[in-house]
Order: C-alpha cells, then structure tokens, then sequence
C-alpha cells in the first residue's frame, strides 16, 4: 500500500491503496465517485472515461501509481457548480440516453473533443466517439447532442465577447 495525493474535481483527495490498482476503482471504490462505470477493463468500451487535464483517458487500465499532477475530472465534476456543462443540457434535451449504462463516458469523451475542436462535423464526432460504445444504439442522438451543446457554447463565446466589447 502507498499514499497517493489526487486532485480529482478540484479537491485533493489522499488514498492509501496498492500502486497498481485503477484509477477507475480509486474513484469508485476509494472516493465513491460511482458515476464513472466499469464496462470492459481493457481499455476498449469508453464507459471509465474521465479526464486527465481535460484530455479524456480510459481509467480502467490507469495503474493509479503513473499520475502525477494531473486534475481528475469525472462526470461529477464536470458542471459549474450548479450550471450544468452545455452537454448535459443538451443530453437531457435531446432525451439521449437509453439505459445510460455508457453515457458517463460519453459526455466525457464529448466535452473533451469539444474543449478542442469548436464546431466539430459528423465526421469528426464519429472519429472522436469512435472508442465509446452504447450497447443501446443512441449514437445518432449522441452526435446531434454534440452538434446542439457546440452551437450553445460558441453561442456563449459571442455573448461574452459582445458583452465584453460593448463595456470595453
Ligand atoms: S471499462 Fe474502461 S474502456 Fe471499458
Ligand atoms: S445508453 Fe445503454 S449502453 Fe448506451
């Protein structure tokens, strides 16, 4: 056993666990962050995506003992305090969701492209996504989702700036 100190959602969290458990069961089973779900265990389904400084990673194959400083953010951190991230907006609008087992994942691996790439097309979605499986078949909503939570976030972008500029 060893004593990890993570930032996981903007707090710093201490665990004393083997080195080579997953990051996935150190949220799970060590902070009880349940919202990022167990699908596969090898890196192949999407379903234990968080983010590692915003870039989405799959955390069921990430020996704990390999992170440094990284900030942790997990379904749970991913709204602004009681604003929810556009994307959740939009994955409750467009009702995406089926049986939601994937979704955590999901939003994830999304909110990570979109930190990235603006106004991304199907193509570009597709290629993104392409690691998250929905068992469920909901990736047509998924990519429209997407497309709805980019035009609401660079719809934002331009409020600011006009904002910005009008009192400028
Ligand atoms: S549980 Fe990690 S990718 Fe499937
Ligand atoms: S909503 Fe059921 S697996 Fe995706």
């Amino acid at each position: 056993m060893a004593n990890f100190n993570l930032t996981v959602n903007g707090e710093t969290r201490q665990v004393d666990v083997e080195p080579d458990m997953p990051l996935l069961w150190v949220l799970r089973d060590e902070l009880g962050l349940v919202g990022t779900k167990y699908g596969c265990g090898i890196a192949q389904c999407g379903a234990c995506t968080v983010h590692l400084d915003g870039v989405a990673v799959r955390s069921c194959t990430m020996p704990i003992s390999v992170l440094r400083d990284q900030a942790i953010t997990t379904i749970e951190g991913l709204a602004d305090g009681a604003n929810l991230h556009p994307l959740q907006e939009q994955w409750i609008k467009q009702d995406v969701a089926q049986c939601g087992y994937c979704q955590a994942g999901q939003i994830m691996s999304a909110a990570s492209l979109l930190a990235t790439n603006a106004n991304p097309s199907d193509t570009e979605i597709d290629q993104a996504m392409a690691g998250n499986y929905c068992r469920c078949g909901t990736y047509n909503r998924i990519r429209s989702a997407i497309h709805g939570a980019a035009q609401d976030m660079n719809a934002m972008f331009y409020d600011a700036t006009d904002t910005s500029e009008a009192s400028a």
